[in-house]
């Protein structure tokens, strides 16, 4: 299956790319870089050597916008380390980016690949929707559009009510799901976007002890991280791509037991990317979705219209249940002999 991944890599988005990578029936045919968890340029850097690490093929990377629709850019090194993917260090490249950008590179794949492609968006919705003002048709040029975004009945994680991504950029993801309406109309139901939330994504927490699974699916076992490591503690596994992992998951360990999630790390952008390839790891409740633009408190709020009170046709599909064990036992399996089809060094 072909797939196009927009993200602002970071240390989730990083392991969603990972997953793909390692998915027989993942065809990754493009990757968005959007501003994000950290700046456009990070992000593109990243993606490049990720692609390297994993000796990916020639799999274009295209840089889009610097900054979000009409907002200033805010980014999240707190999270995801300074350069986005913790302590990790990805290997040097002689890879390029794309002449084009990430919003030509998002209607160029779709054209490629009419109806078949399945869009995966996991980062701020901004070269999402630049796609769709230089191509209003394209939701209707996608077999499927997986977006991890918002938090549907749900606290948010970057204000009291939004989420990361829709809060980088609320007017993007706005434009996205009233463009979606806009090119379906009411005879959607079966092209709705899948739009995964903290709601659910909050269910996957990677603990050290998963994180030792697949590093001993990897043929490279290491001793389980604890909050009781020093501080920035590198990974001492002799595999490649376990190493960064570990390395870039620390960080984010670190992160979430210093806001009080515990030792762990919620990976938002793997399950998106799994649900990508097999939207049937998730349930799902078909509604009509907004995002607020104006409030003074609630502005990046995702609203769902679930009682029909807005009289307005469906855009969205929103996850509401997921078996993490499921979910976990499909990343390792997948993503452990990757990982050692990549040897240690
Ligand atoms: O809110 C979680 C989302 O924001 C994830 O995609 C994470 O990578 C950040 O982009
Ligand atoms: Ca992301």
């Amino acid at each position: 299956m072909p797939v196009f991944a927009d993200v602002d890599t970071g240390v989730d988005d990083a392991m969603a790319l990972v997953y793909l990578l390692a998915s027989p029936d993942a065809d990754l045919v493009g990757i968005a870089s959007t501003a994000g968890n950290v700046g456009v340029q990070q992000v593109c850097v990243n993606n490049l050597g990720l692609l390297e690490l994993c000796r990916a093929g020639s799999i274009p990377v295209s840089k889009g916008s610097e900054h979000p629709l009409s907002a200033p850019l805010r980014t999240a090194e707190d999270t995801h380390g300074p350069e986005g993917l913790g302590y990790a260090r990805l290997p040097a490249t002689d890879r390029q980016l794309t002449e084009h950008d990430a919003a030509q590179a998002w209607v160029s794949a779709a054209r490629a690949h009419p109806g078949e492609l399945i869009g995966l968006a996991t980062g701020p919705l901004t070269n999402l929707a630049l796609a769709m003002r230089v191509e209003p048709g394209l939701p209707r040029l996608l077999r499927r559009l997986v977006i991890m975004g918002g938090a549907f009945d749900y606290r948010g994680n970057t204000t009291p009510v939004s989420e990361w991504n829709i809060s980088v950029d609320p007017e993007s993801a706005a434009e996205v799901f009233g463009g979606w309406t806009a090119a379906w109309g009411t005879d959607a139901p079966e092209h709705l976007p899948i739009v995964l939330g903290l709601n659910l994504t909050e269910h996957i927490a990677m603990t050290p002890q998963l994180l030792g699974r697949l590093a001993e699916a990897a043929g490279s076992p290491t001793a389980p991280m604890s909050e009781l490591d020093e501080r920035g503690t590198r990974s001492a596994a002799v595999n490649p791509l376990i190493r960064v992992l570990e390395d870039a998951m620390r960080f984010y360990f670190e992160f979430h037991f210093d806001t009080d999630d515990g030792y762990l790390a919620h990976l938002h952008d793997p399950l998106a990317a799994a649900v990508a390839l097999d939207p049937e790891l998730v349930q799902y409740r078909q509604t009509t979705v907004d995002v607020e633009l104006a409030g003074t408190l609630t502005r990046g709020m995702t609203v769902a219209d679930w009682r029909g009170h807005w009289g307005l046709p469906p855009n969205a599909l929103i996850g509401v249940r997921v078996d993490p064990a499921v979910f976990f036992d499909r990343f390792i399996d997948r993503v452990g002999p990757f990982a050692h089809s990549l040897g240690p060094t």
